[in-house]
């Protein structure tokens, strides 16, 4: 039986205002389903695993909303970091921890705020992952075909044939430039990383003594602790001493063992407004509306209010509206790329 790790402890600030420093957009009911997308994905691996099986691992300040929201879960089942260091350092606390419990476990770790449809293709590729996780030292990961060259993931290069379910990985890009996005999505033998991992925790560790040493020496020497009073302290020390680096550069670009079954579900990262726009139910003229509007001839459009207010539009395309209680911001929906200057600049405003 895997357990079941879920990362839920970004900062998701291209939803601002709606989402902010106090509740990213993990913890919101972003898509109007009365489910947060916490809940979603826990909802999501409920049909796999039993709430045991969980760990969700968060940074501290969000304890709290985890408890609340999850209210299935034990205490000790949430992982709480002390600082944020990115996607390795969570991913290795995990899977140290889970190690120190069952030393020949299966872990599928997986973001806490991405939408997936067609939950049935879904768990086939999960259990085909598991399947190819089962060979020692494997990192196996969840691929997704493209159709743009976006340039915040990581691109998967696989070998084509070498495999019924899991395919050879040859090459593994984090983030890579838009020249190289293009020239990836091209040649067609590139997928999307979807950020879901499954490997045995004893092969994330093998892994990490080799790619990642000076993290692995920090949990080796400290496992003693895990399940112990000590375990908060040595979390503390341990975490000032980690680099700030993903999984996906620290090991997946690394390790030359890497396998990825190609999924066929829908996927979406939810990383943009732009993206919410896609899979939310929109109106004839193709705008989403939530709250108190009032729109007059507005096309493809995002209206959104949460203070309460009342919000009348005229004439607008392909714009966002975004109305909280002490943030309105009205801007081109496709403007994402400009979303962390406006987070920036507004905290230095105050
Ligand atoms: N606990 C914890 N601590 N969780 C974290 C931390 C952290 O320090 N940093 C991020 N997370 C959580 C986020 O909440 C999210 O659910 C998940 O880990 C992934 O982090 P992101 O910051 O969203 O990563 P990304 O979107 O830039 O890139 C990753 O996902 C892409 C697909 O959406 C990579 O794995 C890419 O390769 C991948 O294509
Ligand atoms: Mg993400």
């Amino acid at each position: 039986k895997p357990y079941i790790v879920i990362m839920a402890g970004g900062i998701g600030s291209r939803f601002w205002p709606y989402s902010r420093r106090k509740r990213p957009k993990q913890f919101l009911d972003i898509l109007g389903t009365g489910r947060t997308l916490l809940q979603m994905t826990y909802d999501r691996f409920r049909q796999l695993a039993s709430p045991e099986q969980f760990f969700v691992i968060t940074y501290r300040k969000y304890v709290d909303l985890v408890k609340e929201q999850l209210p299935e879960l034990q205490d000790y089942q949430i992982l709480s970091e002390p600082n944020r260091k990115n996607t390795a350092p969570c991913i290795a606390y995990a899977g140290y921890k889970i190690h120190s419990i069952d030393p020949n476990a299966t872990m599928i770790i997986t973001p806490s705020d991405h939408l997936i449809q067609q939950e049935n293709k879904f768990f086939k590729s999960i259990k085909k992952a598991l399947v190819a996780a089962n060979e020692p030292g494997r990192l196996v990961t969840l691929g997704i075909k493209p159709n743009r060259p976006e340039t915040g993931y990581g691109y998967i290069q696989y070998v084509e044939g070498s495999g019924k379910d899991a395919l050879k990985v040859k090459t593994f890009t984090e983030k890579p430039n838009i020249k190289l996005a293009k020239a990836f999505i091209d040649s067609g033998d590139f997928v999307w990383n979807s950020g879901i991992f499954i490997w045995k925790c004893a092969s994330l560790i093998q892994a990490m003594e080799k790619h990642m040493p000076d993290l692995a020496e920090v949990f080796q020497e400290g496992e003693e602790h895990f399940g112990s009073e000590g375990e908060a302290d040595f979390i503390t020390k341990a975490y000032l001493q980690f680099k700030n680096i993903s999984v996906d550069y620290g090991l997946m670009e690394k390790s030359s063992d890497v396998y990825v079954i190609l999924g066929d579900f829908l996927w979406s990262d939810l990383g943009s407004w732009q993206s919410l726009h896609e899979v939310r139910e929109q109106d004839e003229d193709e705008n989403v509306i939530e709250g108190n509007v009032m729109l007059y001839g507005t096309k493809k459009s995002y209206i959104k209010s949460d203070s309460g207010k009342l919000i009348v539009v005229e004439g607008l395309e392909n714009y966002l509206v975004s109305d909280t209680d002490n943030v309105l911001l009205i801007c081109p929906l496709d403007g994402e790329k400009r979303f962390r200057q406006f987070v920036s600049n507004a905290r230095k405003k105050g």
